[in-house]
């Protein structure tokens, strides 16, 4: 009964060597939610739309990937995606637009009270009670707040009850308090037999230990992949260990992020720079000796790396 992805190569260009995703391998458990998180640019919307069978038209992909050990069918209801834009009728009422889709998506033979109660029990599911008669709202009229609005885009696919719930970045530009009470909503469909697995930007620490399952990515690669709980002690134990009183979530993107080491390095030297500078009380135009420090106008350009801070 699990969705399993393997060797899940996705790659760009004519002549296929650009990978976004370089043989990336995992599964998810139904009861069970899981958060892809890693770098921007690292792959997380990418595989989640290969795992939805979404991506672009410009990619390629190659890899296996099975629903409840057959082939992912591309045309079945058992997978939904929830992206990052959210495209709704500004002028509708959250309960008018779940009920327009629930009218569109589900099987004919349902009566309209069997509808109605579909609608009724995701706007309860989703906490959208006290908004459910509010307009949703444009540019031009102040509708239901951002937090309504990434529920509601959940409640749409929620509707048709899928087996596999993906969503990238459902969090994103929420409050931590927000974001928590949205990660909480997923990990109780979750609870109803269903997989879920979502993108996700620097979540707090509760919102984190929510999540039962982590898929770390970096540069299209995996860096870790299982139970949420044990990603501390991978780390520790790979010489990473979280210091106190720093976000778990955090601790894993920076130890990660080759971004980040560069900056570090960079202030490192810095550092260096500014030491050196206070000792011996040299002009910064003789500082340019250094293998890295700030050049005077003076020397040569292309004599060794140049750092500007
Ligand atoms: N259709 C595409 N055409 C060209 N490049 C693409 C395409 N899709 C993704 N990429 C590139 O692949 C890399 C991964 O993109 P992706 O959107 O999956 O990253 P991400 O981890 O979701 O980043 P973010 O956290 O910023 O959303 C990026 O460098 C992106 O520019
Ligand atoms: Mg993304």
């Amino acid at each position: 009964m699990v969705m399993i992805w393997e060797n899940l190569t996705v790659t760009i260009g004519a002549d296929k060597k650009k990978k976004l995703l370089d043989g990336v391998t995992g599964f998810a458990q139904p009861g069970r939610i899981m958060a892809v998180m890693g770098p921007s640019g690292c792959g997380k919307t990418t595989l989640l739309t290969s795992l939805a069978g979404t991506h672009a038209a410009n990619v390629a992909e190659a890899g296996n990937i099975q629903i409840k050990g057959k082939r992912r069918n591309l045309y079945s209801k058992e997978v939904s995606f929830v992206g990052q834009e959210e495209l709704f009728l500004g002028t509708l009422t959250v309960k008018e637009t779940l009920t327009y889709s629930a009218n569109m998506r589900l099987p004919s033979k349902m009566t309209k009270q069997e509808i109605d109660k579909v609608v009724e029990d995701t706007i309860i599911e989703m906490g959208l009670e006290d908004c459910a008669n509010s307009k949703i709202g444009n540019w031009h009229l102040r509708g239901i707040s951002n937090g309504e609005k990434k529920r509601l885009s959940i409640g749409l696919e929620i509707l048709t009850q899928p087996f596999v719930l993906l969503l990238d970045e459902p969090t994103s530009g929420l409050d931590s308090a927000s974001a928590f009470y949205v990660i909480q909503a997923l990990s109780n469909i979750a609870l109803k037999g269903k997989i879920v697995i979502c993108s996700i930007h620097q979540p707090g620490c509760e919102t984190f230990n929510i999540f039962d399952d982590l898929l770390l990515l970096s540069s299209g690669e995996t860096v870790y992949f299982g139970e949420a709980n044990m990603a501390l002690k991978f780390f520790a134990d790979a010489g990473f260990p979280c210091p106190i009183k720093r976000n778990p979530s955090d601790h894993f993107l920076m130890s990660i992020n080759l971004d980040f080491d560069f900056i570090n390095e960079a202030l490192a030297r810095c550092h260096v720079l500014i030491r050196v500078s206070q000792e011996t009380t040299i002009l910064m135009s003789s500082v340019a000796d250094l293998p890295c420090g700030r050049r005077s106008s003076a020397t040569d350009p292309n004599d060794g790396p140049v750092l500007w801070y």
